[in-house]
């Protein structure tokens, strides 16, 4: 068969890599791709300047595609799954209004509050006036979201009042770059450990995938701003079954309750992000409606079965006689970013050490491009370097060793990637 996946960053890289590992498929269209998609086997990379969905729909029609696998939530969140089911096209993802979940912040946390989920304690306001006179009764800290997509970068937490008041203003009056938001949430700060916790849904059938966590925050100690991951790991004991049971019972099959009484079947990748509190309980941090990027790179790296019998699982609402198969080995992913990241960053810098393979050890590309037949930087972040290693300590040493040997000017990571799961270190351990 030939498949059609759309997206360029590690999560896309990791979806080619396991795509063009299955014997049912012949050619695997990717657009826009990256460097590291195009060394794939199988892989044909086709570049559209500013695609719209209808370009898209065209590919797939003149490809001959049977399947289409959407990597990022913006053309999830802008309706590409009706209108590839509009023309008869096979497409994994959820639709238009399924994505909302991602796509907005307050049309979220609507379905949690109605299926009594557990989620911080919020509300949403359309001006700024309402909103500081909100957080002047709240204690702080505090956590401000602007509605929309964001990646990653729509999220602020805040210790002081002052500081909260001048952002909200900020927000509103569009002086925070990238985000233009009508509206914000601003809810109650919880304490605890954040996990993702993804899986596979069809209507009200889900199966969740290997347990993954990521490291929001810039720099080691979970300091810094947020930003789309730094690192990520599989499996994690914090997701263990006790929890497993709690998240599906009272987080994963309410929403999916209340999705199908407003008449929205849910079909695709679902990630919640999770904060564990100290007795355990998980509480939903935000929806996403697709794989988390870096966590698909640690979690895909264990999977041992075809990843296309798990797409067509769901396309063909046949997820009861799915099986899927890991690898009992720990996976552990470094993302290497350009210096400055989530803020500003040089691109173009050569990136040196890319060359050899370890066994074990897969480098994704996330965001670079060939100049003059060398690999140069092209995104905040850069490279997912992932090992697999019989516990997650080996696994960490083997990609920190391999993340020593690459190297670029203005190369950052953090350090600690998995450490707290080492050394025991969670609040409940
Ligand atoms: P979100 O995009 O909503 O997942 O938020 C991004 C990150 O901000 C999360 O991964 C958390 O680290 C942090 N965060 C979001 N909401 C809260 C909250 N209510 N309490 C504490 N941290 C939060
Ligand atoms: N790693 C976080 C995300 O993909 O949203």
């Amino acid at each position: 068969m030939n498949v059609l996946v759309i997206g360029s960053g590690g999560r896309e890289h990791a979806i080619v890599w396991k795509i063009s590992q299955s014997d049912r498929v012949k050619n695997i269209f990717v657009t826009p791709g990256n460097p590291g998609i195009s060394n794939e086997k199988k892989v044909h990379i086709v570049d559209i300047q500013s695609p719209t969905i209808k370009d898209y729909v065209k590919l797939a029609k003149e490809k001959n595609v049977d399947l289409t696998v959407v990597g990022p939530e913006t053309p999830l969140v802008d309706g590409i799954v009706d209108i590839f089911n509009e023309n008869n096209l096979n497409i994994f993802g959820p639709s238009k209004k399924a994505a909302q979940l991602e796509g907005s912040k307050n049309f979220c946390k609507e379905i949690l509050n109605l299926g009594n989920i557990p989620t911080a304690k919020h509300m949403s306001f359309s001006d700024s006036i309402s909103a500081i006179n909100y957080v002047k009764s709240k204690k702080m800290p505090i956590v401000v979201k602007a509605d929309g997509l964001a990646a990653g970068k729509g999220v602020f937490i805040l210790e002081n009042k002052e500081e909260a008041y001048k952002l909200i203003n900020d927000l509103f009056t569009g002086k925070i770059d990238g985000i233009k938001t009508s509206l914000i949430i601003v809810e109650d700060f919880l304490k605890g450990e954040e996990a993702s916790f993804i899986c596979l849904v069809s209507g009200d059938r889900i199966i969740p995938l290997a347990s993954s966590k990521d490291h929001k925050k810039l720099l080691n100690g979970d300091g810094g701003p947020n930003t789309g991951g730094m690192g990520a790991y599989s499996p994690t004991k914090l997701i263990d079954d006790k929890i497993t049971e709690k998240v599906v019972k009272k987080i994963i099959l309410p929403t999916l309750e209340e999705l199908k009484k407003v008449g929205i079947k849910y079909k695709g990748f679902l990630y919640a992000g999770l904060m564990i509190d100290h007795d355990q309980n998980p509480y939903v941090l935000e929806y996403n409606c697709r794989l988390g990027d870096p966590e698909a790179q640690a979690i895909l790296m264990r999977l041992k079965s075809d990843i296309i019998d798990i797409f067509l699982a769901v396309t063909d609402d046949k997820l009861d006689e799915l099986k899927i198969k890991w690898e009992d080995q720990s996976a552990c992913t470094i993302v290497l970013a350009s210096d400055g990241y989530p803020g500003k960053y040089n691109k173009e810098k050569i990136i040196e050490g890319l060359d050899h393979e370890i066994s074990g050890t897969k480098i994704f590309h996330s965001g670079t491009k060939i100049v003059d037949g060398s690999y140069v930087t092209y995104g905040g972040r850069v490279l997912s370097v992932t090992s697999l290693g019989v516990n997650l300590q080996v696994a960490q040493a083997k990609a920190y060793d391999r993340c020593n040997q690459i190297s670029w000017e203005g190369k950052i990571k953090r350090h600690d990637i998995g450490e707290k799961e080492i050394n025991n270190k969670f609040i409940f351990s």
